[in-house]
C-alpha cells in the first residue's frame, strides 16, 4: 500500500518531515553501542506487554469457550518502524505476521536488512505500507482488527512533522478514543535536550549504570502539564516535579528549562502504568522516553 504522492515520497527519504529518513538511519547505525542500554530497556518493555495481551487473549478465548484467536494467530501492526533500530528482532518473532507502517520509502529495504533473515527462518511473514498511519489510524486499524499495535518511536515526533506544538497535542490526545477497545502500547519521546553529567566521559558510559534511570509513573488526572499528579515509584507528586527531578538525574542544567516537551504527556489515558526511561541520543543530548500498554 502506497498511498503518499511522488513528490512526498522524495522528500520522505531524506528527512520524513523531520522525523527519521536517511539522518535518522546514519545517526542510528552509528549509534548501536550508545543506545544498548536504551534498547534493552524497550525490549523488557515489549515483552511485558506481549505477556499481558496474551493473558487478556486466553482470557477472552476462555469467554468465547476457545473459539478466539490461538498462539498460532499472532498479529501485529508496528506504526514508525523505520529500519527497527530500536527494535527488538526477538520480540518480532514473537508474531506470526507484521504489518509495519511508514512515511518513509527507505523503510521497508533497511528493516529487511535488520531484521528480515531471522523472521523469514521462523516463516514470519512482513508487509509494509507507505502511509501516514497517524492520519489514517482508522482504516489501519480497520484493516487488522486483530492486531496488537504499536507505536515505535513515532508520536514524539509528530509536533515536528506537522509543525504545530498545538495541533499535534490535541491529536495526540484525542488518539486513545480512536484505540479504543484495542491492545495498544507506544515509546515515544516525552522530553529532550541537552545534558552535562560531572565525572561523565565522553559517551556517558560510566554514570550510566549507577544513575536511576527509569522511573515507574502513573499519571493520576488529566490537568494542565505541571500541576498534574502522578505517582512515581509509588510516591505521589506533581508532573512539574517529577519531570525536573527525572531530568535532573539525566544531568539536564539546571532544571531542564531548555528542554523541548514533545506534547505527549496526554498520550495514555489516565491510570496507565508507564516507564520513563532516559536514551542517551547523542553524546551530550539526551532525551526521556515514556514507554506504556493498555487494553482501556
Ligand atoms: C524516530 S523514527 C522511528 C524509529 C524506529 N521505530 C526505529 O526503531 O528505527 C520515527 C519514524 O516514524 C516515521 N513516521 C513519522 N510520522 C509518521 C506517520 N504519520 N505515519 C507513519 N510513520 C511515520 C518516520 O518516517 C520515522 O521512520
Amino acid at each position: 500500500m502506497n498511498a503518499l504522492p511522488f513528490f512526498v515520497n522524495i522528500k520522505n527519504v531524506f528527512t520524513a518531515g523531520g522525523t527519521g529518513g536517511l539522518a535518522w538511519h546514519l545517526h542510528a547505525a552509528m549509534s548501536r553501542e550508545r543506545w544498548l542500554w536504551t534498547r534493552t530497556q524497550i525490549e523488557t518493555h515489549l515483552f511485558k506487554g506481549l505477556e499481558l495481551y496474551c493473558a487478556q487473549s486466553a482470557a477472552q478465548r476462555d469467554e468465547s469457550k476457545g473459539k478466539g484467536k490461538g498462539k498460532g494467530e499472532r498479529e501485529l501492526v508496528l506504526i514508525g518502524a523505520s529500519a527497527g533500530w530500536m527494535m527488538s528482532t526477538r520480540w518480532l518473532e514473537e508474531f506470526t505476521s507484521i504489518d509495519a507502517y511508514d512515511i518513509d520509502p527507505l523503510s521497508p529495504l533497511l528493516f529487511k536488512l535488520n531484521h528480515a533473515k531471522a523472521l523469514a527462518k521462523k516463516g514470519i511473514e512482513i508487509r509494509f505500507h507507505l502511509l501516514d498511519a497517524i492520519d489514517q489510524l482508522s482504516r489501519v486499524l480497520s484493516k487488522h482488527p486483530n492486531a496488537l499495535i504499536w507505536f515505535d518511536n513515532v508520536l514524539g515526533q509528530h509536533h515536528i512533522r506537522l509543525k504545530d506544538s498545538a495541533l499535534a497535542s490535541t491529536q495526540l490526545k484525542i488518539l486513545q478514543r480512536r484505540l479504543k477497545g484495542r491492545f495498544w502500547g507506544s515509546v515515544h519521546d516525552l522530553y529532550s535536550g541537552p545534558v552535562q553529567r560531572a565525572n561523565d566521559s565522553k559517551s556517558g558510559e560510566n554514570v550510566r549504570g549507577k544513575l536511576p534511570m527509569t522511573l515507574k509513573v502513573i499519571r493520576l488526572d488529566n490537568s494542565d502539564q505541571n500541576s498534574a499528579r502522578v505517582k512515581v515509584n509509588g510516591v505521589e507528586t506533581s508532573l512539574g516535579q517529577a519531570r525536573q527531578q527525572f531530568l535532573q538525574t539525566l544531568g539536564a542544567t539546571p532544571a531542564g528549562q531548555a528542554w523541548l516537551d514533545h506534547e505527549t504527556s496526554k498520550v495514555f489515558p489516565t491510570g496507565t502504568p508507564l516507564t520513563w526511561a532516559g536514551w542517551d541520543f547523542k553524546p551530550n543530548y539526551c532525551h526521556c522516553l515514556e514507554m506504556g500498554w493498555t487494553l482501556d
